[in-house]
């Protein structure tokens, strides 16, 4: 059995390895490799860590843990830090969807489905009623965002370790997220 529940300070070093884990397996080939060599366990634990210690940012982070495997998948969100440009000022408080991932060995069984459904959740009990998330333009998981209703609301183009990456946002104007719930009610 895989709960989602809110993390805790005790899950930062799960979520540290599991953040490295998956963005070894996800941005080979679209992030420098110098970048993703250098990322470690420890470094990472330790800044998951310093978020979870402060409450304000640490309710909007959500994990997926499994009863054996302990935790395999997170997601954070909380408010929107760079805005795109395809909003068109008629929300009312704009939240963001920070991370999402799910351990290769336990993608495709809906974990990441669930999570985004935590975190709509969440940014709407927080009074938001859009939300954006930002990912790198060649990242082919923009599917699944699509595939959750997100549509396409804006470009960037961000600077990680020296290189110029592109990136695209999209948008949820809905958060009760009808998809997401849809094939949840669906399921059970
Ligand atoms: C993207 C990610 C979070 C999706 O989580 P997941 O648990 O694998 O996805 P789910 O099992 O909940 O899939 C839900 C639906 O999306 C579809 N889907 C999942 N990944 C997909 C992909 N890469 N392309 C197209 N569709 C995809 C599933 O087939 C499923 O479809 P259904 O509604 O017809 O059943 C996960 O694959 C992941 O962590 N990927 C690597 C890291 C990453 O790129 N994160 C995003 C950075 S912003």
């Amino acid at each position: 059995m895989i709960r989602i529940r809110r993390a805790q300070k005790s899950d930062a070093a799960a979520i540290g390895r599991v953040h490295v884990e998956t963005w070894q397996a996800t941005y080979a080939g679209l992030l420098p490799d110098a970048l993703l060599a250098a990322m470690s366990d420890v470094r990472q634990s330790a800044w998951w860590q310093r978020l979870l210690a402060d409450p304000g940012q640490a309710r909007g982070v959500f994990v997926a843990d499994d009863q054996e495997m302990g935790v395999v998948g997170f997601g954070s969100c909380g408010p929107v830090r760079d805005p795109p440009e395809g909003l068109d000022g008629t929300e009312t408080r704009v939240g963001e969807v920070y991370t999402l991932y799910v351990e290769p060995d336990f993608q495709n069984i809906g974990l990441g489905r669930r999570l985004l459904d935590a975190l709509f959740r969440q940014l709407r009990a927080d009074g938001n009623d859009t939300a954006v998330l930002w990912m790198l333009a060649d990242n082919p998981t923009r599917f699944f965002y699509e595939g959750m209703g997100g549509a396409r609301c804006g470009e960037r183009i961000d600077t990680m370790a020296g290189k110029d990456v592109e990136e695209v946002a999209y948008a949820w104007r809905n958060l009760d997220a009808p998809l997401i719930r849809r094939k949840l009610a669906a399921e059970d």
